[in-house]
């Protein structure tokens, strides 16, 4: 199979890539991806001279480079999107240009070229937020209510995704998943923000309370759920994929890294809040697991271990990643 994969230089294309060079060595992948500045190279060092491996540097927008890029393509993972929503809140529109336009372009050129699958990655953010009062999750059937720029412009892409499928026939598949993490995760997210601010002696910002909830998903359980799907899933079907967390809030994830660190909680700093954000996310995984046999293999505390473990070992890749333009990044959203 020859694959094309969007947005694989960023933490979850990449990971994805390594994951399926790795199990699936006779394949080839095709990653098309335009190298903002979430992605990165470095985090494919061990394939980029591997002849089932090719890259281009590309904008899904441009729709005669993605042409391009699908001849001869048999499957098509889009990971490519903006995906911080706290970039979102400070300029959405490269958001919706990336995450609608391109989406649209991408589309186009997949019924062109008449691709046998498209699987969209996406995300449970679309759904909105729960409360921490109800134990409801978000399963598949959850309407979108979508709160920040960042989600309105992935429901977009998943509406678009759905409708091209009604429409043109595209064959396609979507995962609606939990907040990822795990190795190269760029560090403006939480935990790799956290572990790696904790390494160079800097205080972690806590939002708010620090009492908001999400559901967290090991990335290589998110590789082997789109493995799953892409090769198993029902077309035109949706798949929530979510962890093996029970609720638990920002601040028992910085005490439970503070801990593995051996800090103690003067490094806990709480800052303003991020506007409408949501207050808890959690999710149904059964119908993949029903369906697909899908489910998670350990722990969030494993997986957290693991975690803190690889930026330990893997400084002078973040700290290249946290020069130039992150500090920058930083102080507008920090100070
Ligand atoms: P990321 O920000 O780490 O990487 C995004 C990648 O897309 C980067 O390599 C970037 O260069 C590339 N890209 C951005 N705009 C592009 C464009 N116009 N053309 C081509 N390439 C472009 O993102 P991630 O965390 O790896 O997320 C990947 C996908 O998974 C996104 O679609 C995101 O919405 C979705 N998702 C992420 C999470 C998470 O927790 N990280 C959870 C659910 C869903
Ligand atoms: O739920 C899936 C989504 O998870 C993905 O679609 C997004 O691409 C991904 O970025 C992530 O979004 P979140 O906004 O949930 O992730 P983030 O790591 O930014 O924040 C996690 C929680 O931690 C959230 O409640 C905000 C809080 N937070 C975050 C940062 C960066 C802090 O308290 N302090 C911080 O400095």
């Amino acid at each position: 199979m020859k694959l094309l994969v969007t947005g694989g230089a960023g933490f979850i294309g990449s990971n994805f890539i390594l994951y399926w060079l790795k199990h699936y060595p006779q394949d080839s992948v095709v990653n098309f991806d335009k190298l903002t500045y979430a992605g990165n190279l470095e985090n494919l060092k061990e394939v980029e001279n591997n002849s089932h491996y090719k890259f281009i540097q590309g904008d899904i927008c441009d729709a005669e480079s993605v042409n391009v890029a699908m001849q001869n393509i048999d499957a098509v993972v889009h990971f490519a999107a903006e995906s911080h929503v706290d970039r979102s809140i400070l300029e959405p529109a490269p958001f919706v240009m990336t995450n609608v336009v391109g989406t649209q372009v991408l589309l186009d050129s997949a019924v062109k070229n008449r691709v046998k699958k498209l699987h969209h990655v996406s995300t449970d953010e679309v759904f909105g937020s729960l409360s921490l009062e109800d134990t409801n999750k978000f399963n598949e059937r959850t309407l979108n209510n979508p709160r920040s720029p960042y989600a309105a412009s992935k429901a977009g892409s998943d509406h678009l995704v759905r409708a091209y499928h009604t429409t043109y026939g595209l064959p396609i598949t979507i995962t609606n998943c939990s907040n990822n993490f795990g190795p190269y995760q760029f560090p403006e997210k939480l935990i790799p923000l956290a572990i790696t601010n904790l390494l160079e002696g800097k205080k972690v910002p806590v939002y708010g309370d620090g009492l908001y909830v999400r559901d967290w998903l090991y990335v290589e359980d998110h590789c082997r759920a789109i493995d799953i799907v892409l090769q198993k899933g029902r077309v035109g079907e949706t798949y929530c994929v979510g962890g093996l967390t029970e609720d638990i809030n920002n601040l028992a994830i910085i005490k439970k890294i503070l801990s593995l660190l051996g800090k103690g909680e003067e490094f806990i700093e709480f800052v303003k809040d991020r506007p409408g954000h949501d207050r808890r996310y959690a999710i149904d995984w059964s119908k993949i697991k029903n369906e697909l046999g899908w489910q998670p293999r350990h722990s969030f505390d494993e997986y957290l271990l693991k975690t803190v473990e690889w930026y330990k070992t893997h400084e002078s890749w973040w700290k290249h990643v946290k020069s130039g333009e992150y500090q920058k990044y930083y102080s507008r959203q920090y100070d």
